[in-house]
């Protein structure tokens, strides 16, 4: 059936909808984080949300790990593009991290390459308008769980040279797998991005983990998130160093608490530090592509 003439051709399809309105009736896990963190862009539904959390980890824990998980993303990535000569960085899961006195992702990476090209993705659309107000080249809706969709997307090709996805290319995924359940294939999530980025690319990649950790303590924190858009799913260290390892990004160093990672010749600096907490934990490694081995 062709169009009526009358119809306007720019209406937001029906997925973009039912995002939006999912964004105010549920807690969103990125308004949850920027509770966590100190800011100001949350409201009574995430706090709730937060709070249950809070309650099961310690408020001041959860707000350490989660502040220490921004600063190990900007260094990490800013890290990543000198170490692999990238201009490019594809921050998936952004956040909204910019009311913060915090150094952001785009900050860190741009002191190291101030040409760098910045694309972020993100399923909630309050965190893509955001986004695209700050230092970000572009930031797009899209969902890890459908990276083919992510990469694919239009509006990528419109950067036109400024992305190409033949360079080496820096990923970021920080904190943000826990978010794909087991039931969701988190494996595939990392699969498909070592099979679509080229050789010589480096991950950026934090993940909530429940070593070391008691389990009512773990159980208390995943339900905080049982109302929210995605529900969280910490795993072991020994999970997360396999989901990376099967899907070919072989860490470049161990994965450590975030509050611990340092770009190598930093070491010295971080034995100052305190021991992470205890009462939760988030762990994280700049892997590569085994691509470049093969
Ligand atoms: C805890 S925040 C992490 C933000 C940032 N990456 C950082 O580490 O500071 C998780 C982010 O992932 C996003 N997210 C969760 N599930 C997602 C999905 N299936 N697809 C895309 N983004 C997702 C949330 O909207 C949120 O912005």
């Amino acid at each position: 059936m062709s169009p009526r003439h009358d119809e306007p051709d720019d209406l937001p399809s029906l997925t973009a909808l039912t995002s939006a309105v999912a964004s105010f009736t549920q807690a969103s896990p990125a308004r949850m984080y920027n509770y966590y963190l100190g800011g100001g862009d949350h409201y009574e539904i995430d706090r709730t949300a937060a709070h249950q959390v809070m309650a099961a980890a310690g408020g001041d824990n959860i707000t350490r790990v989660a502040r220490a998980n921004l600063q190990f993303a900007g260094r990490a990535a800013a890290w990543a593009v000198t170490k692999i000569a990238s201009s490019l960085v594809l921050d998936i899961g952004v956040g909204l991290v910019d009311d913060l006195p915090i150094p952001n992702l785009y900050e860190a990476v741009h002191e190291a390459n101030r040409e760098a090209t910045l694309v972020g993705f993100d399923y909630d659309p309050i965190v893509v308008t955001h986004g695209r107000a700050r230092g970000y080249t572009e930031v797009l809706s899209g969902d890890v769980r459908d990276i083919d969709a992510m990469l694919d997307h239009p509006d990528l090709a419109k950067l036109g040279k400024r992305v190409n996805l033949g360079q080496p290319t820096v990923a970021v995924l920080a904190a943000v797998l826990h978010f794909v359940g087991d039931d969701e294939d988190p494996a595939r999530v990392l699969i498909r991005l070592h099979e679509r980025l080229p050789a010589d690319s480096a991950l950026v990649f934090s993940h909530a983990c429940s070593t070391q950790i008691d389990a009512d303590t773990v159980a208390g924190m995943e339900r905080g998130y049982d109302k929210a858009r995605s529900q969280i799913t910490f795993r072991s260290e020994e999970q997360i160093d396999a989901l990376l390892n099967d899907a070919g990004w072989t860490p470049g160093m161990p994965l450590v608490d975030v509050e611990r990672w340092a770009p190598p010749g930093e070491v010295a600096e971080q034995r100052d530090k305190p021991d992470p907490v205890t009462s939760v934990r988030c762990i994280g490694t700049v892997a590569f592509s085994s691509k470049a081995a093969a």
